[in-house]
C-alpha cells in the first residue's frame, strides 16, 4: 500500500492526485484529527507525531510513505528520512520547488529584474523557513516572499471555496505578494489546492500557481516507474483505507470537493493508549 498521512482531511487533495496518477495502487490514509491543527504547533510536536504515524503506517503494510501534510513536510520530513532509511519517503516541498524553479522567469519588463517566487502556507510551514533555504541553495539569485494564510484552512473546511468572504481574504493575503512582482506562487498547504481556481481568478495577473499535490504525484509515479522492485511490493486494487484519530470534521464536504464521492472513515487513535 501507499501510506499517506496528514493532520486531518486536507490530505485528500493529495489522495486525489495519487488516484489520478497512480490509479491502480491501494492506499492507506491516516488523518490525525485528534491532534490537528499541525499548522500552529511547534516543530517537536509535529516531528513526534509524524514519526509515530509513519511507524504505524509501515506496520499496517505501507511500502512507501507520502507526507501529505505540508507542515509535517516542513518540520519532520528530513528527520523521517533519517529515521526510516529503508523506506522511500516523499514530502510536499521538494517536488513543488523543482516545478517552481522550472517555471519562474519574471517576463514583465515593468518588474525589477530577478526571479521572484511566492509561498503561502500555515504559520508553521512559513516559520520553518524551509522553502527559502532550499530555494536559495538551488539558486541564490532568487527572491522568495512568503505569507502565512491561517484563515484558508477553516474557509475550505466550511466549503467556502468560491465565496465573497474568501475572495476578500485572498486579496488581503496575496496583494502584498503580487506587489512584490512574484511570477510563481506555491500553494504550500493541503487545503489550498481547493482554492486554486478562485486564487487564480482573484489575483488575475498571469502568476503561475503551483499545486504541490500534483507535483508530488508526478514524482511518485516517476519513482515507481524507475524502481520496479518497490512498485511490485505495493498492493493493487481499490480497497483503500481511511483512518482518522478522531471524528473527521466535514469529511463528506472535503471528499466531495476532492473526488466527488464519499469515503468511509475508520475512527481509531492508535496513540491514545
Ligand atoms: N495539513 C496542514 C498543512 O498542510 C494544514 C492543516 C493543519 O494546520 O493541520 O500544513
Amino acid at each position: 500500500m501507499i501510506g499517506i498521512f496528514d493532520s486531518g482531511v486536507g490530505g485528500l487533495t493529495v489522495v486525489k492526485e495519487i488516484f489520478k496518477y497512480l490509479p491502480e495502487h491501494q492506499i492507506i490514509y491516516f488523518g490525525d484529527t485528534a491532534r490537528l491543527p499541525y499548522g500552529t504547533k511547534g516543530a517537536d510536536f509535529v516531528k513526534k507525531y509524524s514519526k509515530k504515524i509513519t511507524n504505524w503506517l509501515l506496520k499496517r503494510g505501507a511500502k512507501i510513505i507520502i507526507v501529505a501534510c505540508n507542515t509535517s513536510s516542513a518540520w519532520a520530513a528530513d528527520s523521517l528520512k533519517k529515521d526510516f532509511k529503508k523506506t522511500p519517503i516523499f514530502e510536499m516541498i521538494n517536488p513543488a520547488i523543482t516545478e517552481a524553479l522550472a517555471t519562474t522567469k519574471n517576463p514583465s519588463a515593468s518588474l525589477r529584474a530577478g526571479k521572484k517566487i511566492g509561498i503561502i502556507g500555515t504559520p508553521g510551514t512559513i516559520r520553518s523557513g524551509v522553502y527559502q533555504k532550499k530555494f536559495l541553495k538551488a539558486d541564490s539569485s532568487l527572491e522568495i516572499f512568503s505569507q502565512a494564510c491561517p484563515l484558508f484552512v477553516p474557509l475550505v473546511e466550511e466549503g467556502l471555496v468560491d465565496d465573497k468572504i474568501t475572495i476578500e481574504i485572498i486579496k488581503k493575503y496575496l496583494e502584498p505578494l503580487k506587489e512584490k512582482g512574484i511570477d510563481t506562487l506555491i500553494l504550500g498547504c493541503t487545503h489550498y489546492p481547493l482554492l486554486k481556481t478562485i486564487i487564480e481568478d482573484t489575483i488575475d495577473s498571469g502568476i503561475k500557481v503551483i499545486n504541490p499535490a500534483e507535483s508530488l504525484a508526478k514524482e511518485v509515479k516517476k519513482y515507481l516507474e524507475e524502481n520496479t522492485t518497490t512498485a511490485k511490493k505495493i498492493k493493487r486494487g481499490s480497497k483503500h483505507q481511511f483512518f482518522f484519530s478522531d471524528e473527521p470534521y466535514n469529511l463528506e464536504k472535503i471528499s466531495h470537493l476532492c473526488f466527488n464521492k464519499r469515503i468511509k472513515p475508520i475512527v481509531k487513535d492508535p496513540f491514545n493508549v
